[in-house]
């Protein structure tokens, strides 16, 4: 399985802060937002992986990540010329996927708690789709999926005017190796993009999707616009001061996995040796 970060987007919601810089390079407390997603993929086990952004910030991408070497990944990077929708994403990376399955993740998605690391990758399945689901008060600002009496699948809609239901759809999607073929038949919706619920829709009119709701022990944090970036950067302080573990250190997810040795743990806490993300890697050691 492949790995697809999606981080293009104009983060109109953001302006003036985003107008030179991508949305999700901004800090969230202490580190960039796309650290997040990432750390997600990196968590299910996922070492391959594409990052599509627009073509002004690629740059600045490459820049940071680099090949990923350090985190123990391997990095390739695409553009996608204007944000024509999620679903773009698939036909984009059809070369990079060459008919594997692939777990993406929006780039300004935080995942965080119980059930959401290493049980992952025992959660996804090895064809169709599969979901993961957030009760949320205001459902209007995302997918919306509404369940049969059994819990399954009845209907997917996106934002909706009038929500039947409080499950929205995180930007966290499993999509078996017809997800290309699925986003190429895709028509434009009414606003004109392509549309991460019509592939859904795909699956579950064919009784091939699967959900997990994500519990009240975890949280999904969305970072579209400026209140809920402050919440989020919040949160990641209000956890990581409590505990004194980071959410979303790359290196040590790494290390973790097994993916870095310890020498090269040590020469990364080097690079940072003046500041805490540095101090903090070079606890690990200890
Ligand atoms: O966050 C979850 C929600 O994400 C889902 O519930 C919705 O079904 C899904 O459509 C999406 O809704 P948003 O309104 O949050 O999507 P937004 O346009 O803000 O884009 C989400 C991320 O994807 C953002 O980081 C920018 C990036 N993006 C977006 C589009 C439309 C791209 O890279 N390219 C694009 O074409």
């Amino acid at each position: 399985m492949k790995g697809i970060v999606l981080a293009g987007g104009t983060g109109s919601r953001l302006w003036p802060v985003t107008n030179v810089i991508s949305k999700q390079l901004l800090p969230i407390y202490d580190k960039p937002m796309i650290y997040y997603p990432l750390a997600t993929l990196m968590l299910a086990g996922i070492r391959e992986i594409l990052i599509i952004t627009t073509p002004q910030d690629q740059s600045a991408f490459k820049a940071l990540l680099g090949n990923g070497h350090q985190f123990g990944i391997t990095l390739t990077y695409e553009i996608q010329p204007k944000p024509e929708g999620l679903a773009q994403a698939f036909i984009i990376g059809e070369e990079y996927l060459a008919g594997d399955s692939c777990l993406m993740i929006l780039g300004d998605n935080i995942f965080h708690g119980v059930g959401l690391g290493h049980q992952l990758e025992e959660t996804l399945p090895g064809i169709g789709a599969h979901i993961f689901t957030y009760t949320v008060s205001d459902p209007t600002q995302y997918g919306v999926l509404n369940l049969d009496s059994e819990g399954l699948p009845l209907a997917i809609e996106e934002k909706p005017r009038n929500p039947t239901s409080n499950l929205a759809v995180t930007g966290l999607y499993f999509f078996d190796n017809r997800v290309v073929e699925v986003a190429k038949q895709v028509k434009p919706s009414t606003r004109g993009e392509l549309e991460i619920t019509s592939v859904i829709d795909w699956y579950l009119q064919r009784k091939e999707l699967t959900l997990t709701q994500i519990t009240r022990g975890a949280a999904w944090l969305d970072t579209g616009n400026p209140n809920s970036m402050h919440d989020a950067s919040t949160y990641v302080r209000v956890v990581e001061e409590r505990t004194g573990l980071k959410i979303a250190c790359l290196e040590e997810i790494a290390y973790g996995q097994g993916w870095i040795s310890k020498e090269e743990l040590i020469e990364y806490s080097l690079r940072f040796k003046h500041n805490d993300y540095g101090k903090y890697i070079s606890k690990l050691l200890i």
